[in-house]
This record gives C-alpha cells, structure tokens and sequence, in this order.
C-alpha cells in the first residue's frame, strides 16, 4: 500500500475518462454552452445519480440561447455540488463526498435572509456535534456585470486577531487585516478583547454598503481543550470552534457560479493542533506547552516541538471526542482518502490531487499518503478561489 504511486494507473484512467473530463478541466475558456452539456454529460453517467432526459437538454440549451442563462434543477444543484467537493484536489475528507446535503438558498433577496440561512447553516451543519458536510447555495451570478451576493468572511465561525500598537496581536494572527477592516466600518469588539472573540459576518450583494452581522452566540459551538494526562492543560484556556465552514470560495457548476456556497466537512485534528493553535504565524502554542510539559532546555535536537505537537494534537482529538463533537485523527483520515482513491480509479474516473496539502502537517510519512503521486488538475465542478471582496474594486 505505502509505495504504489498512481501515476501509470491513473494516467491510463485519464485516458479511458479521457473525453469527458478533458471537457470538465477548470479555466479552460469554453462557451456555457459547452460547460453545461459538458456537466449534463457527467450527471448523466454518474451510477446512481439522477439521470438527464433528452427534453431537460433541449431546454437548458433554449435557456442559454434566449437568455445566456439557465438554472440548476434541485438534482443538479445537490450532484453538482457532490461533484465538487469530490475534485476539490487539497481535500482530504473526500471519501464521505456521497453524503454531503445542499440547501437550495437561490431565492433570497437581502442581506438579513442571506445572515439567517447562514445562522441556519450554522445549526444544521453543527448538528449537536454530529457534524453534517453541508453546503447551502445562494444565487447565481447572473451575467459579469452583475454584483453578486457574497460572504466576506474566510469561515462562518473564525476568531478576530487585533493587531496593537506594538504590532503584537491578540487572537489569530491569519484574521488581523478581515478583523481591522471590521472594526473600522464599525464593528463593536467585545469590552475586554480576549483570543477567541468570534468575528462578524460581513455580507455584500447588489445593494451597497456590506452589512455586518453578529452570530447569536447558541449557535456557535465550541471545545474547550483539555489533556487525557496533563491535568494543566486545560489552564492554558484553549479552544475551537466545532464546524469549519468554508465561507469565501467559488461554486462552479455546469458554467454557472455561485460566489456564496458556504461548506463544510468535520475537522481533521492537525488542521487545529498541528496549524491553527501550533503555527509559529498563528497561536504559536508549541513553546508554552513545552514549558508545561517540563522541558526547560529548549535545545532543537531534544524534539521539544515535536513533543509538544503530539500532546497539542492528542488533546485535540481528546476533547472534541469528550464533548461528543465528530473529528478525524489524520491516519484515518489518510486512510479513508486511499479509498476513496481505489474507488474512483475502480470507477473510471481520473484521481486528483495536491500533495502537499493531502499530507497531513505532521507525520507525514506514517500515513499511506507520503508515497503516492497525484495529478492536480482540477475538474468541474469545483469549489474555486475568488477576489477577495475588501480589495477589489466593487
Ligand atoms: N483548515 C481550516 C481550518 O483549520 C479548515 C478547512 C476545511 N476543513 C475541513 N475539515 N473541512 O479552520
């Protein structure tokens, strides 16, 4: 298992999936009309999905030609976004790719209904600690010209990081700029700001000024970090929150994009214990916990981050699994996605990629992961970067 890289097998399967997905790569210019047969191709060839009827591509192709436009059916729109979380190449969590439920949220008309499904998302997808990937769909952008609805924050739930006079900042270092644009138009910090104030959500669409929105606090779940040996640890007074849920990125299906498509899996443990809470530019955790742990002579060579990494991480895992909150260790996790692999192989369907983010941020190498080689081209439908809302020109 550890050393079969896919490249020679996965190069034929591209062959074989060869002229349909050589129509589904991201970027490519092609007409909507050639995106959206392209998709209706791929739906209809998908086992167990829901099929496409002769009068449903009539129809879409009339729609494009009168209006260059055409709208997702219910089924389309929930395959459509399975289809895209399962060649999201950096993703990991893919094997569950067949049981991620869509909320249809084309119809709303302002920022207050965009905020409550939001609030909504937040509910359902934390599910009492029962995570439930979910992405819920706003509107379609309809032509370029139009402005479209948009979530300006990086996840639903993130944790503002202020940066002082000093340059020192509170909080988390990634959300300082998003954070000091907050509290310039107007956003109100808590009295005594502390390192895991929750943000605002900041919402644009066609009717300027971006309003800004505070979560009610039930329903923003979250673990307090304890330690399954280091009674300590819990002094430290760390926490996250339950559900990543990625706010900022791109729908694209069938030439259609939805620039607010909020989604989320559950967490992997590294992406908090070993990035979030351990980054050098983030919580930078690893040089207290090491003190805690008795490490007092911080010689590189004694492994003392190494150390204090593993502790970090199995408090992680510890606590979200002792407040009943679903989360993956990253050997399952690896292990899942080299299923998830065979499976698509076994169906025909090209393996996608990226390496360096597949491999988990620490251990690498004892996961099955660390041998393998992966192509990075990114298929449609997808989940796509963007402009980022507060830089450009609206
Ligand atoms: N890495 C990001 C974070 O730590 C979350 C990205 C999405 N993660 C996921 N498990 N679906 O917040």
């Amino acid at each position: 298992m550890a050393d079969c890289p896919l490249s020679p097998e996965s190069a034929q399967v591209q062959k074989e999936a060869g002229p349909l997905y050589a129509r589904l790569t991201v970027g490519k210019k092609r007409s909507l009309r050639e995106k959206a047969m392209a998709f209706l191709d791929l739906l209809e060839r998908e086992e167990g999905g829901p099929g496409v009827s002769q009068a449903r591509r009539v129809e879409v192709l009339r729609d494009i030609e009168r209006h260059r436009y055409y709208e997702h059916t219910a089924d389309e729109l929930l395959w459509g976004c399975r289809f895209a979380w399962r060649h999201s190449i950096r993703c990991v969590g893919r094997f569950f790719w067949r049981q991620l439920e869509v909320r249809d949220e084309r119809h709303v008309k302002s920022e207050g209904e965009v905020a409550a499904s939001c609030f909504e998302h937040l509910r359902l997808a934390t599910n009492a600690g029962a995570i439930q990937p979910l992405v819920t769909v706003f509107p379609a952008r309809k032509n370029v010209a139009s402005v479209p609805w948009r979530i300006w924050n990086y996840q639903l739930v993130r944790y503002a990081g202020y940066r002082a006079e000093d340059g020192e900042i509170l909080g988390d270092p990634a959300e300082a700029e998003f954070t000091a644009w907050c509290e310039s138009n107007g956003w109100l910090p808590p009295k005594d700001k502390g390192r895991f104030d929750v943000l605002p959500l900041v919402i644009s669409g066609p009717r300027v000024p971006p309003s800004i929105v505070t979560i009610p606090r039930e329903r923003i779940l979250e673990v307090n970090l304890e330690h399954p040996d280091f009674h300590w640890f819990k002094e430290l007074k760390l926490r996250w929150y339950a559900a990543p849920i990625v706010s900022n990125m791109l729908l694209e299906i069938g030439g259609l994009q939805y620039p607010a498509a909020p989604f989320n899996g559950w967490y992997m443990g590294t992406e908090i214990g070993a990035r979030n809470l351990a980054d050098f530019s983030r919580y930078d955790m690893l040089p207290d916990i090491a003190e805690r742990m008795g490490i007092l002579e911080k010689k590189e060579a004694c492994l003392w981050r190494d150390r204090a990494l593993v502790e970090l991480n199995r408090a992680v895992l510890h606590s979200y699994k002792a407040a009943g909150v679903r989360i993956v260790d990253h050997h399952t996790a690896a292990q899942l996605h080299v299923r998830f692999e065979h499976d698509e192989q076994r169906l025909g369907r090209p393996v996608t990629g990226l390496w360096d983010w597949l491999v988990p941020p620490m251990s690498g190498a004892a996961t099955p992961l660390w041998n393998r080689v992966y192509d990075a081209t990114e298929y449609s439908p997808n989940f796509l970067y963007q402009d980022v809302p507060w830089k450009s020109e609206r």
